[in-house]
This record gives structure tokens, sequence and C-alpha cells, in this order.
């Protein structure tokens, strides 16, 4: 067994029939199973096969906390991520397009990540902002002051623009965009038939529509990379760049490999970016004396459109109303990862296929890094920093988000123009409830009502359970 230097306090084990109600809980509800387990429990605990009779049944743990974090998000190599989508029949496109670098391990997801990271790097994406700077504008001078909006619905739109230009570019954006929408087709329906536990093996209607959406968005892919190649992939799009990476042979990627990682990327950036964008104008709406600073702050800093170059990393307190926002409601939720070989490193004996539940949600409400850890304070960020393991809505260690400094750019833009052009307000008597597909998102939306930018920030009531999650009531820095 291989095992770990820092050991986790007495993790609970349960069997059998015992483990049947929190798998039930789990499939039902993630969000109430970690919160009960862990006050229950403890925050590291085993759940073993629901059917013992079955021998192939597998563990598994949840484990919620900084040093299960270190332990585990730093050793990718013995606690695997397996994949974020449907492993389809052999020889299928559903089975090319899941190899993107999230299914990728050791050397080769080293050498994958290496070829990503230079047109995501800090200073490759500061030369996206003129033109995230326009998507914002165009989608913003929709809204009519009076008229309401779905901020959830609108953020979706917005993201999905920001990924077709990111990812494919503008000089076709009706395509680039025809495809973001199939690539949102797949994902949605891959979800689908995950949800209801369906094998692509079992033939079913849900799984051959899977299957055949599959084929039908490679092919459009593929004709794209043939298209942007034959041109000389001159755009500064990351499929452009990525293609013409494709002459140096330490940095060459098959098309299969373009296909999957470009349909991957789209997915890992837009629906998470939209959720928290949407979360973040919620609790902007229902934090009078935070908005009404952040609106100060705007007004001080933020002097052009697009912003001046370090305009937008000179704001504290949007810089901690993003952190708070994707402290309290990460939109990546839990994630998984598989056991490679037999391992104690969590205090309790792991066998390889053994699957591990990490969840920042969980890791956010460490009252101990956190006080008061349910409540939104964005100043909090001002008085502490929590270490790079007790703050991972974009994870840590090696697998680290590779979209983070994009992600950060587009959100602060975003939040700053709104605010800039605009007061949003809830409308009242609205039911917000928190679910996870996905993402940590909004099971019916944000409706809020389009004000001009006057100042008059006050709360509205509304029901949901995002009254359990999240309180309110400090101001800002
Ligand atoms: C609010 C926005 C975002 C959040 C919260 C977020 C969160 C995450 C998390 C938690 C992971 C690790 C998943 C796991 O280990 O299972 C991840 C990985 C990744 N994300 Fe993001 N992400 C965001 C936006 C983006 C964007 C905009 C892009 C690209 C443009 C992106 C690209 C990636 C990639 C490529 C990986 C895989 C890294 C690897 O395995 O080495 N993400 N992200």
């Amino acid at each position: 067994m291989t095992g770990g230097a820092e050991v986790v306090s007495k993790p609970y084990v349960l069997y059998g029939h015992q483990t049947w109600r929190w798998y039930g809980k789990y499939l039902r509800d993630p969000i109430s199973c970690f919160l009960e387990a862990r006050e229950i429990y403890g925050p590291v605990g085993g759940l073993g096969n629901p059917l013992p009779f079955l021998k192939d049944g597998r563990q598994h743990v949840m484990a919620f906390g900084a040093v299960p974090n270190r332990i585990v998000f730093g050793q990718p190599d013995l606690f695997r991520p397996g994949g974020q989508v449907l492993r389809g029949p052999r020889e299928s496109a559903q089975r090319r397009m899941r190899r993107s670098i999230f299914a990728m391990h050791g050397a080769e997801h080293d050498r994958h990540r290496r070829i990503m990271q230079p047109p995501l790097s800090r200073l490759a994406v500061a030369s996206y902002a003129p033109a995230i700077a326009g998507l914002i504008d165009q989608v913003l001078d929709r809204w009519e002051v009076g008229k309401p909006i779905d901020a959830y619905h609108e953020m979706l739109t917005l993201s999905n623009w920001i990924a077709a230009h990111l990812l494919f570019g503008e000089a076709d954006f009706e395509r680039s965009l025809a495809i973001c929408m199939l690539i949102r087709d797949w994902i949605t329906l891959d979800v689908d038939v995950r949800t209801l536990h369906l094998r692509p093996t079992v033939p079913g209607t849900r799984v051959r529509r899977l299957l055949r959406h599959a084929e039908k968005l490679e092919a459009a892919m593929r004709q794209l990379i043939e298209e942007k190649r034959s041109a000389g992939a001159p755009g500064n799009d990351l499929l452009s760049q990525l293609i013409r990476a494709h002459g140096d042979k330490d940095f060459a990627m098959s098309d299969d490999e373009l296909v999957a990682h470009s349909a991957i990327l789209h997915g890992a950036s837009f629906l998470t970016t939209a959720s928290t964008l949407a979360w973040a104008m919620y609790l902007l709406a229902q934090n009078p004396s935070v908005a009404a600073e952040l609106d100060r702050e705007v007004a001080s800093k933020l002097t052009s459109w697009p912003p001046a170059t370090g305009e937008i990393e000179a704001m504290p307190l949007l810089d901690a109303v993003l952190k708070e926002t994707l402290r309290l409601l990460p939109p990546v939720h839990h994630t998984f990862r598989t056991v490679a070989a037999p391992t104690d490193a969590l205090g309790l004996p792991l066998q390889r296929d053994d699957r591990v539940i990490m969840s920042a949600f969980m890791t956010h409400r460490e009252p101990s890094v956190y006080p008061d850890p349910d409540v939104f304070d964005p100043s909090r960020w001002a008085r502490s920093k929590p270490g790079p393991y007790d703050y991972i809505p974009f994870s840590a260690g090696p697998r680290l988000c590779l979209g983070f400094a994009f992600a950060t750019l587009e959100m602060k833009m975003i939040l700053a123009r709104i605010v800039q052009r605009y007061r949003l307000a809830l409308v009242p008597g609205s039911k917000i409830d928190v679910i996870y597909r996905l993402t940590l998102c909004p099971s019916a939306g944000v409706p809020m009502t389009v004000e001009p930018r006057d100042g008059a920030y006050s709360t509205a009531p509304v029901s949901g359970n995002i009254l359990k999650l999240v309180r309110h009531g400090r101001p800002g820095l």
C-alpha cells in the first residue's frame, strides 16, 4: 500500500444496508447529503459496497477539508480524475470525445497541459479583453430599464458567446455559436444519460440520441478544424492556436484530441462562469451595502471601456465579491477521483477503483478557516488569506483549472460593467432554489428587474433553499 504522511482523524466506515440511505440521498440531493454526513459522522469516511454479495462493487469515500484535499489533489497519479463524460462504445465518437485533458494522466496529461497553457496564460488572456468587452455590451444593450430579466439565462447567453469567441473565433461567429450550441446539447444529453445511470452499451432512445449527437458534433468540429488548417489557422482563437502548434513535434495534437479538448473546454468554461455570475448578481442584490460600495469602487476605478490595463485588477471589493461568491456557491460543488493503487493515505484502506468524492462546497464551510461560514461577507478576504487547499473553487495542485485567469478576468469585467450601467433588483417573492446539475446553479433562474443606476439598493423577500445555504449581512471591505 502507498501511504500518506498526513493522517486524517478518525474516518468513519459504513457497510451494506447502512450505506443505502446515503447513496440514495446523494443521488437525490448531494448538497444536503454532504452537509448531513459531515454533521453526523465527520469530514472523512467510506460508504462501502451497498450490495456486498456483488463482488465488484466499489467503495465511495467522502473526504472534505484541506488535509484530504492536499493528499488527493497533490497526488494526481494515485487519485485520478475519471473523465467528465460518459464512456461510449469502442470506436464511437462518444468514446473519442471523452479523451480530453480531463481524462488524461501522467506524462500525457503534463504534455497536453503544457500545450494548452500559453493561450490561457495571464498575459495572453489580457489580449482577449477588448473582444470580451464588446460581447458584454451586446448583451447589456438588450436590457431595458423597468423590464424583467432572468439573470442566469442572460449569463448563460453571454458566457456562451464569450466561449464561442475564445474557442473558435469571430471570423464566422454564427458558425462558432452553432458549434457551441451543439456542444451544449451534447453535454446536456450526456448529463441526462449519466443521471439516469444508463449505459451506452444498452440501447435506449436517450443513449442512441447521445451517441448520434456525439457523431454530429464530431463531424462539425472536424470540418471546422480542416477548414481552419487549410486557411493556415491565422486566428487568435484557442482552436487556431492549438492547430498552429501542430507543426511543432512536441506540441502536435491529433485531430481526435483537438475535437475532444475543444468540446470539453466549452463545457468547462461556459456553465461554470454563468452559474457564478448569476449567484454574484443574486448576492449583490441581497446585500445592498456591499452593492453600494462596489458601485462606488467601479465609479472611481473603471475609467474606460474596454478597461485600461490593470484597472480590473485594481478593484479589491470586486475581487472579494467574486471570491466570496465562489466560496459560498462554487459551481464545481464536488468532483470525483478514482484510486489507482491500494492506499491508506486517507486513513482508511482503499482499493484500486474505489472513488473519492472531494467537495469545494464543504471545504469552504470549514468554520475554523471561515468564521460564520454561511454568511456572505466579502470583507473576510481583507482579514485573512486561506491556504491553497482551503479554497478550491478552481481545484488545487497540478490539475488546477487551466482557465482560471480567463474566467477571473471575464467574470470581473461582466460584474463591473453591469454595476456601471444598471442596478439590478430581485423580483420580490421569487423562489431561488440551488441544485447541482453539472454545476451548482439556480433551478429556475434568478428573476430580476433592470433598474437605472440610481444607487437605491434594497433587498427583496425571496424563498427557496438558498436561504438555508447563505445568510446575509456584512458590509463590504
Ligand atoms: C468560474 C469558472 C470556472 C470554475 C469554477 C472552474 C473550475 C474548475 C475545476 C474545479 C477544475 C478541476 C476539475 C476536476 O479536477 O475534476 C477545472 C479544471 C479545468 N478547467 Fe476550469 N473552471 C472555470 C472556468 C474555466 C474556463 C473559462 C476554462 C477554459 C477556457 C477552464 C478550463 C479548465 C481545464 C482545461 C481544466 C482541466 C485541467 C487539468 O485537468 O489539468 N475552466 N476547472
